[in-house]
Order: structure tokens, then C-alpha cells, then sequence
């Protein structure tokens, strides 16, 4: 066996695009609730449908309905969290990686007292977790930050977000830290500068004084130092607790061996690194801070900033993982779709009719690549095939394009374990359908559990097992020896 026995395979879901009950149990806004869903959107224009305004974000505060903004509705997970929680664990899942929704514990962000209710939902959850053996993984941020504090203090570019978040934290190590061991402060922290509204409630217009570049590189500081704060609490409160922290992978090829294409692909790659350098190595590298110079960008830091940035460093490394990407330095090419995520077309790769690139070598070359660099041990946290899935008559869903898809990724986690990288878990992007992060689709379907939703909202929400379910069984009973 190359996988240790007690291999965490799982899933991964998050607060925002499955739970709904957006205004129920006291829960409050969060940017996720202002998303929209457009029909007929092009896959091109998704940055530009995306890109929140405070007009926006009134006119979404004026809406009470759920309709055009489908996180508000999830795929109800809040009220069926028993019946989906038992249909993994007959998945054989060790492991769900969730993430807990800031604003069912604070509502705005800045209450003195967490709100009881959403601490007994979660509670509840991580009993249910329990009673199956399912080790949670648990991010602390995935998108859903408070509404109010974006609005406010236009989210984390204040340094006040740094105390109120860790306040949150702490309330979340204290009442749940029986249940819970492996924690995520913020997911894919890179992506502040990718789509900053979802990830640091960062709004345009109102970078007032300051450019959307420093909100941006000020927010991601912030996250930091909240992330070594927290990880300290975390290790004092729990004791035995592990912290990791989560990047997108964006492993970059050139497109060609032309130096400049290298060149290109060399700078985004350690763009990506950027975020692990700072959380698992502990600092700053010199090219980076030299990158911030050269661009203008001056970080306002506290005197104890660096040092506990340098003391509280990740116990291990997360990473997201859908595609790889191409760098040219020739403006005339292609470039793929992929929501935020763009590069040329690598003639060498399929893609999904979103636009992502499959290349699950890419996997294999990310792993080794983060395990030479960091050295620490590593989990693929999210990984998966967006699909528009058929529903047959005989209430079938053969999905064995997904299958392709994840078996292809297994096998290059298998080999890279074999060549001695220390990988300790795999929770695939999402067990169950749910909505779309970037086009707040129903249609864009991750699951091994079909969920019968449309993009409006209509449909029974019943679950119901695709081909790719039994196969996912299998390959967890047999600790990825079987694969076909
Ligand atoms: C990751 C996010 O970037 O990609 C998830 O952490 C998201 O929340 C996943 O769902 C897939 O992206 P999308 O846009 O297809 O939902």
C-alpha cells in the first residue's frame, strides 16, 4: 500500500454554498448572500458579472428573496445535514472538510457574544460527524465573511478585521475544539487578489485614499498576521490541534521554451508561493518584498507583526487543485475561459466546458514540487470536474466522465506518494452538488450525490446517488487500490 491506513479521504463543502438558511437562526449577511446568478451568462464574462459595486450590494439588501441569489438557498444542507452526513459515511468517508459560516456566530462581525444558535448547529454537526467516525476539517473563512464588516471598514483592509476575526476564531477553538482537530484559517488566501469582494469583502468604489492594489496586498497582510494569531490560540486552546493553511495550487507552464514565456511562468509561479512562503516558511522572502517596492506598495505593519508571523507558521499545507495553467509572452494566443482563471490554451490538455484545463500530471507536479519546497505534510483539500450531470428517467446519473476525472488525479496522488511525498488526505470538490462559487450555478455540478435543484431554485432537493458514488466507495475501501 502506498497510502498510509488512516488516509483521510473525504469530501469538501462549504458554509456558503450548501447550507442556505441564509436569515434563519439569526445568521446574518455575508458577501456570499449578494452573489448573483445571471441564465445565459458567457463563461468569459463572469469576471465582469461578478465584479460587486456598492450600488449592488444595496440593491441585493433590498431583495428578500432567494431566487437570483442562490447562496441564500444552498442545497438546504442546514435541515439535511443528517441525511447527507449519513450518505457519506456510507461512502466510507474518514474525513468532510467544512467551514463554518462567521456570520451564524456573528452576525455582523462585531457582537460582543456569539449567537447560540449557530454554535449549537455546528455542535450538532460535529456530533453527527461523530457518531460515523468522520474526522472534520474545519476552514474558518471560505467566502462568507460578514457582510456588515465589508461594508464598513471595506472588509480586510482595516486592521480591525485582524481582532474580530480572531475573536471569532477563538470562540470556534473554545466550543468546538472537543470535536474538531485539523483547522483552515482562510481558503485559498491567494485569491484576494483575484476576486477581492468574496474573499476580503473589498470593494472597489469604496478604495477611497488608496489604491484597489494596496487594499488588496494590505488585506492579504492582515489575513496573515490573523492567520499566526489564530494558529497560536489554536495550539494553546486544543491541545493536539493541527492549523494548516490553504492555497490555490497554480502550477504554471511556459508555453514554450522561448526564456521569455519561462520568465512568465517563473513569475506566476512564485506569485502562487508567495502565500505558503509566508504562512509555512514565516516571512517575507526578499524577492517579495522587493516586488511590493517596486510596485508602489507599502504594507503598514505593527512592530510585532513579523515576529508572529515567524513563530506561528502552518502545521501542514492545503491546496485546492481543478487545472494547471500556460504562461506566453505572445498576446495573440487563446486564452481559456476559467472564470478568474486564465492563461493560454495548452494544446496538450481537454477542458471542461468551463474552461478548466485537466491535467492531472499537473497534480503530480504540484505535490512534488510543494513537498521539495516546504517540507511539511500536505493535503489536496479540493479537487474536481465541474459538469452540466443528466438526470436519466430511471433517476440514474452516469457521470463516468467524473470518474475519468478523479481517477486520473488519485493515480497521480498514488504516484507521487511513491516518490516519497508525505500526502495525508484527499477530499475531492464536493461530494454532493452544490452551488458554483464563481457563476452561482445549481448546473455546475461537482458531486458524487445528484441534488434535484435548477439554477432558480425549483426541484425537490431530494439526493440522489450517481455512478461516480459507487465508485468512490471502492476506491475508499480499498485505500486507493482499486481505481477502476
Ligand atoms: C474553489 C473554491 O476555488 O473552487 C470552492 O474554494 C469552489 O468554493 C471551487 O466551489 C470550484 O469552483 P466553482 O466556481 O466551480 O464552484
Amino acid at each position: 500500500m502506498t497510502l498510509n491506513d488512516n488516509f483521510l479521504w473525504g469530501g469538501a463543502i462549504s458554509a456558503n454554498q450548501v447550507e442556505g438558511a441564509w436569515n434563519i437562526g439569526g445568521k446574518g449577511m455575508s458577501v456570499a448572500d449578494v452573489a448573483t446568478f445571471k441564465p445565459h451568462v458567457d463563461v468569459k464574462d463572469y469576471k465582469a458579472h461578478n465584479a460587486i459595486t456598492t450600488e449592488k450590494i444595496l440593491e441585493a439588501k433590498n431583495e428578500e428573496d432567494a431566487k437570483w441569489y442562490p447562496k441564500r438557498r444552498g442545497i438546504d444542507f442546514y435541515h439535511q445535514y443528517k441525511e447527507d452526513i449519513k450518505l457519506f459515511s456510507e461512502m466510507g468517508f474518514k474525513t468532510l472538510r467544512i467551514s463554518i459560516a462567521w456570520t451564524r456566530l456573528f452576525p455582523t462581525g462585531e457582537e460582543e457574544q456569539a449567537n447560540a444558535s449557530g454554535i449549537d448547529y455546528y455542535k450538532n454537526i460535529f456530533k453527527e460527524l461523530k457518531k460515523y467516525n468522520i474526522e472534520p476539517i474545519v476552514t474558518l473563512s471560505h467566502y462568507e465573511m460578514p457582510l456588515a464588516l465589508s461594508e464598513k471598514y471595506n472588509g480586510w483592509v482595516d486592521r480591525k478585521l485582524v481582532d474580530l476575526f480572531v475573536r471569532y476564531a477563538e470562540v470556534c477553538f473554545k466550543e468546538f475544539g472537543e470535536y474538531v482537530t485539523y483547522w483552515l484559517t482562510f481558503n485559498e488566501i491567494d485569491s484576494v487578489g483575484r476576486h477581492p469582494f468574496i474573499t476580503a469583502g473589498i470593494v472597489e468604489d469604496k478604495c477611497i485614499g488608496y489604491s484597489l492594489d494596496e487594499a488588496i496586498y494590505q488585506s492579504l497582510h492582515h489575513q496573515y498576521v490573523a492567520a499566526a494569531i489564530a494558529t497560536n490560540l489554536c495550539h494553546k486552546i486544543i491541545p493536539g490541534s493541527k492549523m494548516g493553511c490553504m492555497l490555490t495550487k497554480l502550477t504554471t507552464y511556459p508555453n514554450t521554451c522561448n526564456p521569455e514565456d519561462v520568465f512568465l511562468s517563473l513569475k506566476s509561479n512564485l506569485n502562487n508561493y508567495v502565500h505558503a512562503d509566508i504562512q509555512v516558511l514565516g516571512e517575507y522572502s526578499p524577492l517579495y518584498k522587493k516586488q511590493l517596492e517596486n510596485k508602489g506598495i507599502n504594507i503598514k505593519m505593527m512592530p510585532e507583526d513579523e515576529r508572529l508571523i515567524k513563530e506561528n507558521t502552518a502545521d501542514y499545507l492545503a491546496f485546492s487543485y481543478y487545472m494547471s495553467r500556460t504562461e506566453s509572452s505572445d498576446a495573440s494566443l487563446e486564452q481559456t475561459s476559467g472564470n478568474t482563471i486564465m492563461g493560454v490554451k495548452n494544446p496538450y490538455l481537454p477542458s471542461t466546458e468551463w474552461g478548466w484545463e485537466i491535467d492531472p500530471l499537473g497534480l503530480k507536479i504540484s505535490l512534488i514540487e510543494l513537498q521539495d519546497r516546504y517540507n511539511v505534510p500536505l493535503i489536496i483539500v479540493e479537487n474536481g470536474m465541474g459538469a452540466k450531470d443528466e438526470l436519466t428517467k430511471d433517476g440514474k446519473v452516469h457521470d463516468d466522465y467524473r470518474i475519468d476525472y478523479l481517477r486520473e488525479h488519485i493515480r497521480a496522488i498514488i504516484e507521487a506518494a511513491e516518490e516519497g511525498v508525505d500526502v495525508f488526505g484527499y477530499t475531492s470538490w464536493a461530494p454532493i452538488d452544490s452551488i458554483s462559487v464563481s457563476t452561482s450555478q445549481m448546473s455546475k455540478r461537482y458531486g458524487y450525490i445528484y441534488v434535484d435543484q435548477d439554477d432558480l431554485g425549483e426541484g425537490s432537493y431530494k439526493r440522489i446517488k450517481k455512478d461516480s458514488y459507487y465508485w468512490y466507495k471502492k476506491v475508499i475501501e480499498s485505500n486507493g487500490e482499486i481505481l477502476d
